[in-house]
């Protein structure tokens, strides 16, 4: 049975995205700094709640260990943590700065690393990083638009560097979904997205998750290196005020 990682599980988007893996077949191990058991809970003996920090290099060795420990090996990496602080580039705080690159860009360089020895026994693995649309350029926060242009340049080397021991290395990029992350910006935000849309719709949270199933699947085996926009056509829209 396959089994996939995904950080940030106890989140909107992960819940999403174990679920649709769970469907699939997979054994998930829904990884995140708070709550990691309870959203495990909800899905049984198939899901297991690991609680780790991403940006803590101790942490993420002890987690990747208990799901190899707890069912042998790792299929999937999903990265999906992550956070986004406000702000303008006249606001930009060196914290802000920092903390925003420790969970989007770290945490997923520290979740490869240390798959890297199960996928070189295994001689496969597939990596999909959450990237965000934000990263062809983002109007609310210069951190979190440079993170995750960097997540795209992050992924890419994986591509290329571990392609040889059967790795792909794929981005997925949303645009606004509501969950928790992005309840700050109201209501009117999500609107204006799908008033943008060419086909004038917001994007939910399992949308992502199908994207994410796909490139894990053997359907995919032949994807790597590339970003998948799942943003209902938005990522075409000029400027979305
Ligand atoms: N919601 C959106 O509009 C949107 C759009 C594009 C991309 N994304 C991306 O989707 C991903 C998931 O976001 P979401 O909307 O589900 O947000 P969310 O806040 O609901 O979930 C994020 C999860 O990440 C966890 N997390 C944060 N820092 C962590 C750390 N250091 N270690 C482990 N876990 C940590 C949080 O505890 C939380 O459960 C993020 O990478 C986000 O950037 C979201």
């Amino acid at each position: 049975m396959s089994v996939a990682i995904v950080t940030g599980g106890a989140g909107g988007m992960g819940t999403a995205i174990a679920e649709v893996l769970l469907a699939d077949g997979f054994r998930v191990a829904l990884l995140d700094r708070r709550g990691a058991p309870e959203a495990a809970a909800r899905f049984g003996d198939q899901a297991l709640g690991v609680e780790a920090d991403v940006t803590d290099e101790d942490s993420v060795r002890t987690a990747v260990d208990q799901v190899v420990a707890a069912w042998g090996r790792i299929d999937g990496l999903v990265n999906n943590a992550g956070i986004e602080l406000q702000h303008t580039m006249a606001d930009l705080e060196t914290i802000t700065w920092q903390a925003t690159l420790a969970v989007n860009l770290a945490g997923p360089a520290l979740m490869i690393k240390h798959c890297i020895p199960q996928w070189r026994n295994q001689g496969s693995g597939r990596v999909v990083s959450v990237g965000s649309r934000t990263w062809l350029g983002g109007a609310t926060s210069a951190s979190y638009a440079a993170s995750k242009a960097a997540l795209v340049g992050l992924t890419r080397t994986a591509c290329r560097e571990l392609g040889a021991l059967g790795v792909t290395a794929n981005v997925v990029a949303p645009s606004f979904v509501r969950t928790p992350l992005s309840a700050v910006k109201g209501d009117s935000y999500g609107e204006r997205f799908a008033a943008a849309s060419p086909i004038g719709r917001l994007v939910e949270p399992v949308d992502v998750a199908n994207a994410v199933a796909f490139l894990l699947s053997d359907r995919a085996r032949a994807i790597t290196g590339e970003v998948i926009h799942v943003t209902a056509g938005t990522h075409l829209a000029p400027h979305i005020p």
